[in-house]
């Protein structure tokens, strides 16, 4: 008997779509990379001198989200390290994302940590670690490698005063050396750097551009063949995902969880394969969580305001930035709630626009001048939903939807 339920409870485990899921997932790091090959052989030309137990110059990065910035760092590194080892090399890199380490404390500590020094979670100061790194590399020769992933989050919060300090930090050392690599997926924030740290962070520069359409078929089409079984997708899913993706500005990493989420959506159906329909059911899911993860972050003037846009929309009115004030004055006023100026309404059109949440698009009126069209391509549901879990707007909500 028993040996009957152990062989469902086998069969249940494992999967008939996925050979192996973690293949798409954002953090695995493929064998090869397709279409990056002139970025990494210009990363690995720049680091070579670490074969020679020579310090590299500084590499500034950039381009938009899934261009493969990351992948293509940790892939370069990974070979260099090896080869390092092998010819006994004094080598160490220390990889930081300073989206999750989002402090200076936070950033030296990992670092100190990675040189084998012990520091507290809190408790010393930013100074203080910094001079125990600055020993530790004193004691011993040393080359280092520090890359700094998504450095434009520790700079935004955190002003410029770190990454001053390491871009300098060779002047204080006698023994050991050390280079930086700095990463962004923001462009806008390059040009916003401060022009010496630009200048020594920037020693030199990859720019990475957006896949296309068919270049993100071959990067789908190589990882889809590790993760799923054979025969398991179906017509046309790979050339989807890989559609959808390349309208939202050739972003890999959304490529690979529109095929993930398909795959997964069909094993929970029980289905044999995966078809395009499953792929537009993952593209509304990851809309809904992308909306709502932007949404609950948004203080309360920008809900309200983004309201107001969807009372509008709802009327099938063109929308204008008076028109917007205006309605978002009556909601407010609806629910007392003091008002913010209609410069400021203005301003929080244009980040719910940068946000991806409203199109707000200047348009010339000939002699009556320019002015601002605001409309949604979102379905408004998904937003109606996402506003709907601040308590504070269900009653103007029940109001508008209807
Ligand atoms: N050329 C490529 N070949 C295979 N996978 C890639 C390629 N470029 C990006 N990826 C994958 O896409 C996802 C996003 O890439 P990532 O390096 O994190 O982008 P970025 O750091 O530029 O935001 C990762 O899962 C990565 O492995
Ligand atoms: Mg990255």
């Amino acid at each position: 008997m028993s040996d009957i339920i152990e062989e469902i409870l086998m069969a249940a485990t494992k999967s008939r779509i996925f050979k192996n899921r973690d293949i798409l997932r954002p953090d695995y790091i493929p064998d090869t990379l397709p279409h990056r090959e002139n970025e990494i052989r210009k990363l690995a030309q720049i680091l070579a001198p670490i074969l020679r137990e020579e310090r590299p110059n500084n590499v500034f990065i950039y381009g938009l989200t899934g261009t493969g910035k990351t992948a293509v760092t940790l892939f370069v590194l990974k070979h260099i390290d090896k080869k390092t080892k092998e010819l006994n090399i004094s080598f160490q890199y220390s990889y930081i994302n300073c989206r999750q380490s989002d402090t200076p404390y936070r950033i030296l500590s990992e670092l100190a940590s990675s040189l084998g020094i012990r520091v507290p979670f809190t408790g010393l100061a930013t100074s203080e670690v910094y001079k125990r790194i600055i020993r530790a590399l004193e004691l011993k020769k040393r080359l280092l490698l520090i890359v700094l992933d998504e450095i434009d989050f520790i700079i935004k919060k955190h002003g410029d005063d770190l990454l001053y300090k390491l871009v300098r930090i060779n002047d204080v050392l006698k023994n050991s050396k050390v280079s930086l690599i700095g990463i962004t997926n923001d462009v806008n924030f390059v040009e916003r750097l401060d022009p010496r740290i630009r200048s020594s962070l920037g020693e030199e520069e990859i720019i990475f551009s957006p896949y296309n359409a068919l270049q993100l078929e071959d990067i789908l089409r190589q990882r889809a063949r590790e993760a799923f079984h054979d025969n398991v997708l179906g017509e046309g899913v790979i050339e989807l995902c890989a559609a959808i993706a390349a309208r939202e500005h050739g972003d890999a990493r959304r490529a690979l969880d529109l095929l993930r989420v398909a795959g997964e959506l069909a094993e929970r159906e029980g289905a044999r394969r995966v078809t395009i329909e499953h792929v537009y059911k993952a593209r509304d899911e990851l809309e809904r969580d992308r909306v709502q993860e932007v949404v609950h972050t948004l203080p309360l003037h920008s809900k309200l305001v983004l309201l107001a846009i969807l009372a509008l929309v709802k009327e099938g009115k063109i929308t204008t930035t008076g028109e917007v004030y205006n309605t978002y004055i009556k909601i407010c006023k609806s629910v007392r709630i003091e008002t913010v100026t209609q410069r400021r309404v203005s301003d929080i059109i244009n980040e719910l626009d940068m946000l991806g949440l409203v199109n707000a698009k200047v348009v010339s009126r000939g002699r009556y001048g320019k002015t601002k069209i605001i409309s949604i391509n979102l379905k408004p549901d998904i937003l109606y939903d996402a506003l709907s879990r601040d308590p504070r707007l269900e009653p103007i909500i029940n109001n508008i939807r209807g």
